[in-house]
């Protein structure tokens, strides 16, 4: 890594079970991306934003660890990437503090994931309200260049470039760069079982670290309908692991024996997803493995965050 690289900097929420749908959909692509030779990437886990919802100690250490053992498993190299954990790099609460100080609530009332928190809730608490300037921070303390993101993130991402425009306006410097905002090509949307969009909110998913008979059972719950030859539901998500070409034949051969393509589906996934697989049990056997890469990870952000801190420091005149 050399720094010449443009900076780019994401953040993964440790909240719920991954599914394929994740993978297909956006963890592939991230991952792909930070392999490309042609950043320096920085990504953390983002636990404090995650506390807003999330507020169990067991829970917050086991999806901390099953996050950093999913992205490992499917293929983000920590030689490539500084991986840490958002709590233990103190320079990203220290300069949301700071955020705030410059941030009108006005503004903020204005950002459309506090609209719709506050729809669902009134007692809304405070660290969801001011989500946007803790993710301004986590962006603008690495000069990030670029953000991938999922494009319910796209306003975070403004929220941010217009925290940096106003910081270096009132303290007339160029302290911090604008990010521009990545948006995750959405490969076309992963079906559920039922057909809906894959989405853990339907319960309708087929787990990424599935077991061979959890997925056996997902695959053959998926709702089929008898109109026609060719199960769509079982060919929408056949397709994600093996070619049209090969499925033509394939669909053909079996027209209308619906169990026989369910079984060559589960063969299929079970296939593409045993490296992914044994991988995830091999780290979750190896104690030591999440601890050390985030150790290594907290050393660099720490390093990094804790340089540009004190030009902060500086500028604003507490140091
Ligand atoms: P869920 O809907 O299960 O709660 P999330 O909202 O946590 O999933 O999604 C995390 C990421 O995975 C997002 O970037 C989203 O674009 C992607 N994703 C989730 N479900 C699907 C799907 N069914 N098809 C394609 N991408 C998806
Ligand atoms: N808000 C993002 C999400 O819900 C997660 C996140 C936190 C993030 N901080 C970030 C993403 C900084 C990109 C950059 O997915």
């Amino acid at each position: 890594m050399t720094d010449s690289k443009p900076t780019l900097v994401s953040g993964v929420k440790p909240t719920g079970e991954l599914h394929i749908g994740n993978y297909f959909g956006a963890m592939r692509q991230f991952v792909e991306l930070t392999k490309a030779d042609e950043y320096k990437p920085f990504i953390f886990v983002a636990d404090y934003h995650a506390l807003n919802t999330m507020q169990d100690a067991e829970e917050m250490r086991q999806r901390t660890r099953e996050v950093v053992m999913a992205y490992l498993a499917v293929g983000l190299d920590p030689k490539d990437v500084v991986f840490f954990k958002q709590s233990d790099v103190p320079a990203h609460t220290e300069l949301c503090w700071i955020f705030d100080a410059i941030t009108t609530m006005p503004y903020l009332m204005r950002a459309h994931a506090f609209k719709d928190a506050e729809v669902r809730n009134k007692e809304i608490n405070v660290g969801t309200f001011n989500y946007p300037m803790l993710m301004a921070a986590d962006i603008l303390l690495y000069d990030a260049a670029i953000v991938p993101v999922g494009a319910d993130q796209k306003q975070h991402v403004e929220y941010t470039r217009d925290t940096a425009e106003k910081f270096n306006r009132i303290f007339k410097e160029e302290i911090f760069k604008l990010p521009e905002p990545y948006i995750l090509p959405d490969t076309a949307v992963v079906p559920g079982t039922d057909g809906r969009k894959m989405s853990k909110s339907y319960g309708n998913v087929i787990p990424l670290f599935a077991s061979h008979n959890e997925l056996a059972k997902c695959v053959m719950g998926i709702v089929t309908d008898s109109s026609g030859d060719r199960p769509e539901n079982v060919y929408a998500i056949h397709k994600l692991v093996r070619s049209e070409s090969e499925l033509t034949t394939i669909y053909g051969s079996n027209a209308g024996n619906y169990k026989a393509l369910k079984e060559m589906l589960i063969e299929d996934l079970d296939r593409y997803f045993t490296p992914i697989r044994a991988k995830y049990e091999e780290l979750k056997n190896d104690s030591g493995v999440v601890e050390e890469i985030l150790e290594k990870g907290k050393r660099e952000a720490r390093a990094v965050s804790e340089e540009k801190m004190e030009v902060v420091r500086r500028a604003i005149g507490v140091a």
